[in-house]
């Protein structure tokens, strides 16, 4: 094993100094009195990231700032205010009720993010749906959950399967023509917006009460239905505030879409809770156009995905430099594993750390992380936020010592935990299996300082002559390797092994796969990671299958290497 690298704290004042202070001392309870629903036991969540803010100088500070390549707007927290408004007056009119389902499912654009505040507004649920998704993912979600009204476009109408949603009484459509509305569950989401009004009495809901539902995928099954509620907003405040350390000053942007959970834990709730100002950027990724988004806006704190950051390495670093990205002070990442490599080369290029950060939809909120005031060593996913308990257990719950990998466990009880799966009670015991765990599935370890570090999901752990290997520390040594692109690694049964180490590869350009550069590579990784490590097999695909959030999909892999079948493939790219 190469020695551990350390990035010491990032430069500047921020709003957490001391870590092992705030882990010692924080509460939650101390975050609940900053709301006014602390003394009235009101509480709705668009109210605290919008209308709050409006009785006090921001409310003419800019919330959300937009453009796409043809509409270039900004809104200040008074419009998102009056905007969510009237979105919330014209559900009132259609009927829509406390605890309904309404779901959004249209590319991203400033009355995307009107809705889910006015949803919320007259205390529905929203359930937000990623616009690529074709129409048996949109219908399996808002069928499971009975969705009474939608929002979405004439072109994406497409993918509604009207017939098969026998709940749905009413579908919004933004930017129809009169010939669009063929139904008479068809609505003018411009028409309804006119004639409704700016004012709006907000229905006050329980903080237990629910507010979001954020479908996501298992190993197994049809998509589960994660439900989380108001009370999440204390979560989403603090971690916005330590982790995001969003100040008065910043220009944030977050790339997530809000189909995702990051796309509203911290692409809506998390910044407007802090009143900080947004950036969101419409339309599908280019390194170009993200470089100059940054430029154009002067983005000072930056949260995106590895993959992008993988992306945007692999279009070369003489790209960086045509863009002034000097605003930047904060860089942070989520969804799957940051690879040291990549945080080597933001070192490189942007002069700053990326700051990892691990966390779930089930979850609803960061859990673990890193901080600018803590050292980062690059490959850890950082430690445990104030106030949540983190740990590695074995299949019976007991706590492991450091370095012994076994499941990343969290004490259970923290604001933003998911409060159920959609009508399927089983699978949300599941998770809670082991008192007092949440058991999220994912395996890791701890070292000596408190430092976890990510192994892969609990399937995909490989056991080869009795050492465990997690594939992802595989996977970051392949990619350093100058000829490898993408990597995959996977157990394959081996009757003398138990299991050999398997590397599915995609090459960069330039390289041809020949015997010499499958032996450069297995040396490679025998002699930066571990002889036991080391890749017995690489098999060279032109691309490989990934989620759209940019994982890896090994349960394909491993179904290719066994001829079996490759199952559900809804949240694979392409
Ligand atoms: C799974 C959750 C909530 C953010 C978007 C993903 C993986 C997430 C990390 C990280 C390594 C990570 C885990 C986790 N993951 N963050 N920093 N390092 N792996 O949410 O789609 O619910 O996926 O993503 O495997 O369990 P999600």
């Amino acid at each position: 094993m190469e020695k551990t690298e350390i990035l010491a704290p990032s430069p500047g004042k921020h709003n957490l100094e001391n870590y092992e202070e705030a882990y010692k001392n924080f509460r939650w309870e101390d975050v609940e009195k900053e709301f006014s629903w602390y003394t009235t036991g009101k509480v709705n969540m668009a109210y605290e990231c919008v209308d709050r803010h409006c009785e006090t100088w921001r409310k003419n500070k800019v919330a959300l700032y937009y453009s796409d390549g043809v509409r270039d707007e900004k809104y200040t927290f008074q419009d998102m205010k009056f905007m969510s408004n009237k979105v919330a007056n014209v559900l009132k009119k259609l009927g829509i009720e406390k605890g309904d389902r309404v779901f959004i499912f249209m590319p991203r654009s400033p009355e995307l993010y009107f809705a889910v505040l006015g949803i919320l507004k007259i205390g529905a649920i929203c359930g937000p749906l990623f616009e690529a998704f074709m129409m048996d993912a949109v219908r399996d979600r808002m069928q499971d959950c009975d969705a009474v009204a939608l929002f979405t476009t004439p072109k994406l109408m497409e993918r509604v399967d009207l017939p098969n949603l026998p709940a749905l009484k009413h579908v919004i459509l933004v930017g129809a023509k009169d010939e669009d509305l063929t139904d008479p569950r068809f609505h003018s989401f411009e028409k309804l917006m006119e004639e409704a009004s700016r004012e709006f009495d907000i229905v006050w809901v329980d903080r237990e009460d629910p507010m979001m539902i954020h479908y996501t995928s298992g190993s197994t099954g049809k998509p589960k239905g994660v439900l989380h509620v108001h009370n999440a907003m204390i979560q989403h405040y603090q971690t916005a505030k330590w982790v995001l350390d969003l100040q008065e000053e910043d220009i944030y942007w977050c790339t997530a879409d809000p189909g995702w959970v990051t796309g509203t834990s911290y692409g809506i709730f998390g910044p407007w809770l802090n009143g900080a100002s947004s950036v969101i950027r419409g339309g599908r990724f280019s390194p170009d156009d993200w470089y100059a988004t940054i430029e154009k806006y002067g983005v000072t704190v930056w949260y995106s995905a590895p993959t992008a950051f993988r992306m945007l390495m692999a279009a070369g670093d003489e790209l960086v430099k045509k863009y002034d990205l000097s605003s930047l002070r904060h860089i942070l990442s989520v969804g799957e594993p940051l690879n040291p490599e990549v945080v080597r080369w933001g070192m490189k290029v942007f002069g700053i750390r990326i700051h990892d950060t691990w966390w779930m939809t089930e979850t609803g909120g960061q859990l673990i992380c890193n901080y600018p005031c803590m050292p980062i060593k690059p490959g850890s996913m950082g430690r445990p936020f104030p106030g949540v308990y983190a740990a590695i257990v074995d299949d019976q719950g007991n706590e492991l010592p450091p370095y012994r990998m076994g499941n990343l466990a969290i004490r259970k009880g923290w604001p933003s935990m998911m409060r159920a799966i959609w009508k399927n009670e089983e699978k949300y015991k599941e998770y809670f299996r082991l008192e007092p765990w949440y058991i999220s599935g994912d395996s890791a370890y701890k070292d000596e300082d408190g430092y976890f570090w990510f192994q892969g999901r609990v399937d995909d752990v490989i056991n080869t002559s009795g050492e465990r290997v997690g594939p992802f520390e595989v996977e970051s040594k392949l990619v350093e390797h100058p000829a490898v692109a993408e990597a995959g690694v996977i157990g394959k049964p081996d009757p003398l092994r138990g299991e050999i180490i398997k590397a599915f590869i995609s090459l960069r350009e330039g390289y041809t796969w020949t015997p010499e550069l499958e032996e450069d590579i297995k040396q490679f990784v025998k002699k930066g990671l571990a002889a036991h490590a080391a890749p017995r097999e690489i098999e060279v695909r032109d691309k490989l299958p990934k989620t759209r959030s940019g994982k890896i999909m090994r349960r394909v892999l491993k179904a290719w290497e066994l001829g079996l079948p490759t199952g559900d493939l809804s949240t694979m790219e392409d």
